[in-house]
């Protein structure tokens, strides 16, 4: 039994419970808080707040440790596949063959969308950024599956949840074929769930497309190293939409606009322009020093993160698939001579070690995708297509937990107080 938390306020000592993880730190439960003492936590940017129980993805920032269900990631990485990791993410244990077989029969029998779907994208502009047809592509899906989503059963949730794993390649790749004037590829069931992304992305009608194995097992471990990452903000945002009974599929358009920004999904795209924008390694230099001129708001993208104060796990493997898929693509592409002379100058500089500034999972990515053929525009829209598998992994447990309410944060006001209305002549 943990030790009560005792928090003093004014002359006034209260005890709170005190709640074990199965590894990490302890949470202090001040649900109670704030009617024993009528006063809230402050917590911007929930550095110090735990907002629900999870057993989904346990991450130790410190020792740069990532486990989902408590499994490494770099063991998942290297012996999985993403459709037995989402297996994992979304029913806590890896499947037997079986199941696997099973899981991954179900999700490619749902990858076509509604044909009038088809239609939507002909009313974005052809410049229009992936992420901004994916907000409206995946928001739309809850038009055609509103009523058939009774989200207090788990059934359909899960239902739902096949869905948004299924079809999401087949989005991504209709946004990818649409900028680029080409016409829309059906899924084919028969290829693997990443060899059927592939083809739809890259295929023409007009020719067989034969799936490269390299190109398909690289992009399967990118979509398993971006499958869940805890609490982050766009789980969060998944979760907070979801809390209020929202509909499935809205509610990952609402993850999926939070992952847009640059400073969460949106960094892979950053990364790889700034690596191009250098260009010269000679040029590393400069860019070192604007990151740390407090008065350039320029950042090294792919560096730093909120949780990880160390190697980021997700990085490590990145960068060795990086080098194993440009040399077995017979690529030499100086962006990753860049990429790799800048991590190894920042990572000697006081400034990125006092801040304990890694290169996180973006950082390398970017490479890779540029190699597979990928615009700088698809990357997040990719990070997208991985994650959901996340989102409505979390978006089921959270469902599902006894505990859950309206997410409904409070505030620390600091605007006028009372005062009485007057008229705009008098004003
Ligand atoms: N380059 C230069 N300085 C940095 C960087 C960076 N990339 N990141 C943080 N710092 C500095 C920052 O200026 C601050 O300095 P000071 O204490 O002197 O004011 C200090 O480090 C702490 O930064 P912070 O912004 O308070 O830290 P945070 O935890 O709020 O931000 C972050 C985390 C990821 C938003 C931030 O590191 C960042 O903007 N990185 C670049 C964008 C990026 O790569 N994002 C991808 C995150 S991983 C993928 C994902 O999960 O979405």
């Amino acid at each position: 039994m943990t030790e009560p938390t005792t928090i003093k306020t004014g002359s006034t000592e209260k005890k709170y419970p005190t709640l074990p993880g199965t590894v990490g730190p302890d949470v202090v439960d001040i649900r109670k808080f704030y009617a024993e003492t009528g006063m809230f936590t402050y917590d911007p940017g929930f550095t110090s707040t735990a907002s629900c129980q999870s057993a989904i993805t346990y991450i130790d920032g410190d020792a740069g440790i990532l486990l989902h269900r408590g499994y490494p990631i770099d063991q998942l990485a290297e012996r999985s596949s993403f459709m037995e990791v989402s297996y994992l993410l979304l029913h806590g244990e890896l499947p037997g063959e079986k199941e696997l077989a099973d899981f991954t029969w179900t999700i490619s029998r749902h990858t076509m969308v509604h044909e009038q779907l088809s239609t939507f994208y002909r009313g974005f502009r052809r410049d229009a950024h992936p992420m901004a047809i994916l907000c409206g592509v995946v928001g739309a899906l809850s038009s055609f599956y509103h009523d058939s989503t009774d989200i207090t059963d788990a059934k359909q949730r899960m239902i739902a949840s096949h869905r948004l794993i299924a079809k999401m390649p087949t989005l991504v790749a209709m946004a990818f074929k649409y900028s680029v004037g080409q016409p829309f590829l059906y899924p084919q069931n028969d290829l693997s769930y990443t060899g059927n992304f592939l083809r739809m992305t890259f295929g023409v009608p007009a020719e067989k497309y034969d799936v490269n194995p390299i190109i398909e097992a690289a992009m399967d471990k990118i979509f398993i190293l971006h499958a869940d990452h805890e609490q982050n903000a766009s789980t969060s945002t998944v979760r907070l939409a979801g809390s209020s009974g929202a509909n499935p599929f809205a509610c990952m358009a609402a993850g999926i606009a939070c992952l847009w920004g640059p400073a969460h999904g949106g960094a892979n795209e950053a990364a790889l322009n700034m690596l191009r924008e250098i260009g010269d390694v000679k040029r590393i230099p400069e860019y070192i020093a604007r990151a740390k001129d407090k008065n350039d708001p320029f950042r090294l993208m792919g560096f730093g993160h909120r949780v990880y104060k160390n190697f980021d796990p997700r990085a490590k493997v990145m960068k060795t698939t990086a080098d194993e898929v440009l040399r077995e693509l017979n690529i030499s592409d100086p962006v990753l001579d860049v990429a790799k002379e800048l991590e190894h100058i920042a990572l000697n500089d006081p400034y990125f070690i006092d801040k304990k500034l890694y290169p996180n999972v973006d950082f390398y990515s970017g490479v890779i995708l540029n190699a597979i053929g990928f615009p700088t525009e698809m990357f997040t829209a990719l990070f997208a297509l991985a994650r959901t598998v996340g989102w409505v992994a979390q978006w089921n447990e959270m469902i599902s937990d006894p505990e859950q309410k309206i997410g409904r944060p409070r505030q620390l006001y600091v605007g006028a107080t009372q005062r009485d209305y007057v008229p705009v002549g008098s004003r």
